[in-house]
């Protein structure tokens, strides 16, 4: 086959007069009475080709039975435009190239929907025709961002002295909070391997076989409940050092960050990037995760209500309850519909209901007014920081609950009131979350398990709460949050095999089960292990933060929220022989 002369991205007005060869699809045909053009696109842009019927009538016959998607190949000049055909927006927008031979390389069946209005079609309908859908420009650009910050990652730990280490799939479990994806084993039937959930025991093991500094761009598996921004499988960027403090673990991630914006988005960021506790973003922003791009911060008001005749209140106070409140600035000004829309948008977010309480240049309105002393809704309003012109929203109830309800209220409020802009790449807003608790306990079973991963250590300061308080002990584990999605999470490890032991017996973990499950770590602890700390980079959600699209957006095949791959049909039943040769037999449910 001819190769082609250039791609339909390159041809400039320097080209004019150059006989060309071109390749690509047929974007677009329009039979414009005496002319017809077809744009011709490939991966690198799109070049408009033309056709001159009265010229060459038999060309133009042929060119008049192109579809979109056919792929063709064409021989042609390139040609200035006139003046009043140029196309400032697209990069070959001043020439066309009038096409002297067209032949066609394949023809494309009609399409399950039209590419330029992918918008309109099912993401059913997308998945399977992925071919398709990836041929879209956005989408193709994305694919192209994640290779290229792949390669800032590689470039930016291999220049900071880590060597990228390939850690196996086939392994025994690691937890990480999640169910195991298994495969088992032919030669040892009835045995099992794990998909990785995460490299994490490998990455401490590589750390005391003294490789120093580890990092791996690698596929995690886990098998757990999917949300707009988890996949069954995804991409960490995955990262161990050894004789590490919490320092150095920031300033490295925070130096990958200052280059990954900058090659995403072109903005330079500030580090080092401020580091919130645990308890003070959980009791402000009510979310381990806060979007701090806007304010909405909320204020612990029980202290004002304890002695409120507002019954309703002081009851719930009484029996252990809280009441917080957050101040929208400037609107009080709303209307009872507009109040009440605010309400439905509370429940909505988890919360019973929400008190609204407006604070004019004439005083307080509402329906509080009259129920509530104007000395305690004074003291409310200096404590949400309130003008005159300000709307106080508050919630009352269960601690917990209501700052869980108003965390995801908060981001509602947000949006509603337009208080940033989501497509504006100024001021992203990065910071740490330190200070996580090292255990957690299911409210509803009294489960305990590790908040990050059984591996975390813990703050040394704490070790007289271990016993008695085991709740209030201070991990040693981190997060990063940008805009509001968690896109790392680390710690500093247990390098000493007691306190790991001390953990696994914290956990319930009984002594035989911690060691058939973890043994293997617990010896290689044994063995001379340096302390040493990590972390691992959601790569999906750092893509996702940078394209703010969905991300099944930023993976070339993703699965949907039932784990189904739609291009390929699986999950899908295997050959009952292979089942016979694993000894598995298969007992849906009915
Ligand atoms: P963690 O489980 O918090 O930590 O995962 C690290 C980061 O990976 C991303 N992430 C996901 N992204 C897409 N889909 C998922 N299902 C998913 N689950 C997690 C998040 C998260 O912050 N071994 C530890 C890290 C360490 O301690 O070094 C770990 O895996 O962005």
């Amino acid at each position: 086959m001819k190769r082609r002369t250039h791609t339909c991205g390159q041809l400039r007005k320097s080209d004019v007069g150059q006989t060309v060869h071109l390749q690509g699809w047929v974007h677009r045909r329009r039979d414009l009475g005496g002319l017809l053009f077809v744009d011709l696109r490939d991966r690198y842009g799109k070049t408009q080709l033309v056709v001159h019927p009265e010229e060459s009538p038999d060309l133009a016959k042929h060119a008049h039975e192109l579809h979109a998607e056919w792929v063709i190949e064409i021989d042609g000049i390139v040609m200035a435009r006139p003046d009043g055909m140029i196309n400032k927006d697209m990069p070959t927008g001043e020439i066309e190239v009038k096409i002297t031979e067209l032949t066609v390389l394949n023809r494309c069946l009609p399409l399950p929907f039209q590419l330029d209005e992918a918008a309109k079609a099912t993401e059913e309908l997308r998945l399977k025709f992925r071919y398709l859908d990836l041929r879209r420009p956005e989408m193709q650009e994305t694919l192209l961002l994640r290779h290229k910050i792949a390669n800032v990652v590689r470039e930016h730990f291999t220049g900071e002295g880590f060597a990228e280490i390939e850690t196996p799939f086939m392994i025994k479990s690691t937890p990480e909070g999640a169910r195991d994806y298994i495969v088992p084993s032919r030669v040892f039937p009835g045995q099992f391997y794990a998909l990785p959930q995460s490299p994490q025991i490998y990455k401490q093991i590589l750390m005391i076989a003294g490789m120093d500094r580890y990092f791996q761009i690698v596929r995690c598996f886990r098998d757990e409940d999917l949300r707009s921004d988890r996949q069954p499988e995804f991409t960490q960027v995955d990262v161990e050092i050894s004789f590490a403090d919490q320092d150095m673990v920031f300033a490295t991630a925070e130096r990958l960050f200052v280059k990954i914006l900058r090659a995403g988005w072109g903005v330079d960021i500030t580090t080092p990037f401020p580091r919130l506790k645990y308890k003070d973003v959980m009791e402000t922003y009510g979310s381990d995760k806060p979007d701090l791009r806007f304010g909405l911060p909320f204020s612990n008001l029980t202290d004002h209500f304890r002695q409120t005749e507002f019954r309703i209140i002081s009851s719930a106070i009484e029996s252990g309850g809280a009441v917080i409140g957050l101040c929208v600035e400037g609107q009080a000004g709303l209307s009872r519909k507009e109040i009440s829309d605010l309400e439905e948008l509370a429940k909505s977010s988890g919360l019973m209901g929400i008190l609204p309480l407006k604070l004019t240049a004439e005083g307080f309105a509402g329906s509080l007014v009259g129920k509530v002393a104007d000395d305690d809704l004074r003291k409310a309003a200096a404590a949400v920081k309130a003008k005159p012109g300000d709307l106080i929203l508050m919630a009352f109830g269960k601690k917990s609950e209501i700052l869980k309800g108003l965390g995801v209220f908060r981001r509602k409020l947000a949006d509603r009131f337009h208080l940033f802009d989501p497509n504006s790449h100024e001021n992203p807003s990065l910071f740490w979350v330190v200070d996580f608790p090292l255990f957690e306990r299911d409210e509803e079973t009294g489960e305990v398990s590790p908040s990050h991963h059984p591996f975390t250590g813990w703050n040394r300061e704490d070790d007289h709460l271990l016993d008695t308080e085991p709740w209030n002990v201070r991990s040693t584990a981190y997060d990063l949050v940008m805009n509001g999605s968690e896109l790392i999470s680390g710690s500093i490890r247990i390098h000493d095999p007691e306190q790991q032991a001390k953990v696994f017996q914290m956990l319930n973990i009984a002594p035989e089960i911690a060691e058939l499950r973890f043994g293997f770590l617990l010896e290689a602890l044994r063995y001379g292990a340096p302390p040493m700390g990590g972390l691992a980079i959601g790569f999906d959600r750092t893509i996702m933060a940078l394209t703010g699209g969905s991300i099944r957006d930023v993976i070339a095949f993703p699965k949907t929220n039932l784990a189904q791959s739609l291009m390929d049909g699986c999950p899908s039943q295997v050959d009952p022989q292979l089942l016979k040769d694993l000894y598995i037999t298969v007992n849906p449910p009915k």
